[in-house]
This record gives C-alpha cells, sequence and structure tokens, in this order.
C-alpha cells in the first residue's frame, strides 16, 4: 500500500454523499440545523483543497428528491443555506477560478434558494478551473425517468429509431453530460459510515470506486479527504478486464 498521494493518478471527477450533519448535532445535544451550518464550512474547505489538488469536478450530493420527506423546519433552514453559502463563498470561487455547476431539478426550490444558485452559476461561469457541483433536488431515478421521457419524445417523433437508444445516448441526456469525459465520478465518497448511494448518480456510478468513511459530515477535514483519495488509488480498477500490470 502507497502512503503519499500520487498526483499524476488523481481522480478526475470525485462525488461525495456528505452526510452525518443531524448525527453530529445530537451527539452534541444541538438542533440538527447546526450540524448543516457547520456542514456548509465543511464544503468550503474541502471544494479548495479539491481545487489545490487539480481535481476536475468535485458534485457534492447536497439535497435528495427524498429529503423531502424531512420535518419543514429543516428543510426550510436547508434551503436557506445556499443565500449564506455563496455569499461568503463567490468571491473566494472567483479568486480560485472555480466554476459552479448544478444537477437536479432546481424549479421546486423556495424563490430565494433558487436566486442564490443562479447568481452563484452566472457569477463563476466564466471560470475554467475546477467544477464545484451542487446535487441539489437530485435523485438519479428522476434523471432516468426524464431521459426515458425525452427518448420516448424522440422516438415518436421519427427523430430516433429504438435501436439507435444505446448507452452512449442515455449518457448523453443524462445531466452530468455537461461534464465530458469526466461524467462519470471515478470515486464516490459517503461519510458517517452509511453504505448505499441513496439515489445518487446510479447510472454514472457503474465503476465507480465506492470508499465509505464513518467520519461525520462536520468532522470531515481536509486529511480525511486526501485518505479517501489515497484510499482511491490503492485500488485497482479493472473495467471488466484484467489486472494492469
Ligand atoms: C446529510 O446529513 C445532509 C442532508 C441529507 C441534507 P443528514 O442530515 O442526513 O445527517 P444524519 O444522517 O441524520 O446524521
Ligand atoms: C443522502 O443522505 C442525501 C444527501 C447526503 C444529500 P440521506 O441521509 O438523505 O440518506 P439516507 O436516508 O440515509 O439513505
Ligand atoms: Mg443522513
Amino acid at each position: 500500500m502507497d502512503h503519499e498521494l500520487d498526483e499524476h493518478r488523481l481522480p478526475a471527477h470525485v462525488a461525495i454523499i456528505m452526510d452525518g450533519n443531524g448525527r453530529w448535532a445530537q451527539q452534541r445535544h444541538l438542533p440538527r440545523i447546526a450540524g448543516h451550518k457547520r456542514g456548509m464550512n465543511v464544503i468550503e474547505e474541502i471544494t479548495t483543497t479539491a481545487s489545490d489538488l487539480g481535481i476536475k469536478v468535485l458534485t457534492v450530493y447536497a439535497f435528495s428528491t427524498e429529503n423531502w420527506k424531512r420535518p419543514a423546519k429543516e428543510i426550510k433552514y436547508i434551503m436557506s443555506l445556499p443565500t449564506i453559502f455563496f455569499k461568503n463563498f463567490v468571491p473566494k470561487l472567483i479568486k480560485n477560478n472555480i466554476k459552479v455547476t448544478t444537477i437536479g431539478d432546481e424549479s421546486a426550490l423556495p424563490p430565494a434558494t433558487q436566486a442564490a444558485v443562479t447568481a452563484a452559476k452566472e457569477d463563476t461561469s466564466e471560470n475554467t478551473g475546477m467544477i464545484l457541483n451542487f446535487a441539489i433536488n437530485y435523485g438519479s431515478r428522476d434523471e432516468l425517468v426524464e431521459v426515458m421521457q425525452r427518448l420516448g419524445s424522440f422516438v415518436q417523433q421519427g427523430k430516433l429509431r429504438p435501436d439507435q437508444i444505446t448507452a452512449a445516448t442515455i449518457a448523453s441526456q443524462l445531466e452530468t453530460a455537461q461534464f465530458g469525459e469526466a461524467a462519470d465520478p471515478d470515486v464516490i465518497i459517503r461519510t458517517s459510515g452509511e453504505q448505499r448511494l441513496s439515489n445518487f448518480l446510479l447510472w454514472q456510478a457503474a465503476y465507480s470506486e465506492l470508499v465509505f468513511t464513518n467520519t461525520l459530515w462536520p468532522d470531515f477535514t481536509s486529511a480525511d479527504f486526501m485518505d479517501c483519495l489515497l484510499e482511491f488509488q490503492n485500488r485497482h480498477r479493472r473495467f471488466g478486464g484484467v489486472k494492469n500490470k
């Protein structure tokens, strides 16, 4: 096992399921929202580290299509976070040449949340460095349903034959197609000890390395992030072939 990160074999696309905010707060007898607040600051730290390392795309799962099941008060607080987060962070993102993008259905977000997200994307749209991609109101099944509906309508209009629906045409309609060669995450990190995807990037994760850590997201540090990347580098990706020597 190598103990140092090899900067020539870094993943192009890192995706993170930021989990454990609620448990972090509960352990401290704080309301769950205190965990979300602290978790927001962790995004800033990890973004900066990932950008400094030369990662091309960092996708962070911020809100799932299933998270609407949570108490209204908690949802309201989570939805207020982009406004606070981007106000402070956009100048730093611009300084670091980081571009903000999103995946997920933004149209269902409260207007103020939409406005904050749209402004952050517009203010960083010219940046050419790392892409910081927020999955907000994202669900992989919803994403795939939309792709299938779109392809179905192309077939109905006679623009596409059913046998022309291939893995490549499907991938081209996914929201992650905007990241080109880096559309699929090389590694998906999940904090807090849970070992599941929770409707995150199901198609795109076909050959992602999965790295699970028990650390709760509010406690996750740049050093923990580097450890996860090191674990990724110590895996042997075969993509169905045989081990490359
Ligand atoms: C992740 O932390 C943040 C979101 C899902 C928005 P949780 O809020 O899921 O934290 P736990 O899993 O309850 O500890
Ligand atoms: C997944 O975490 C969603 C995000 C991190 C935004 P959850 O905490 O919602 O997932 P489950 O409910 O434990 O599967
Ligand atoms: Mg959770």
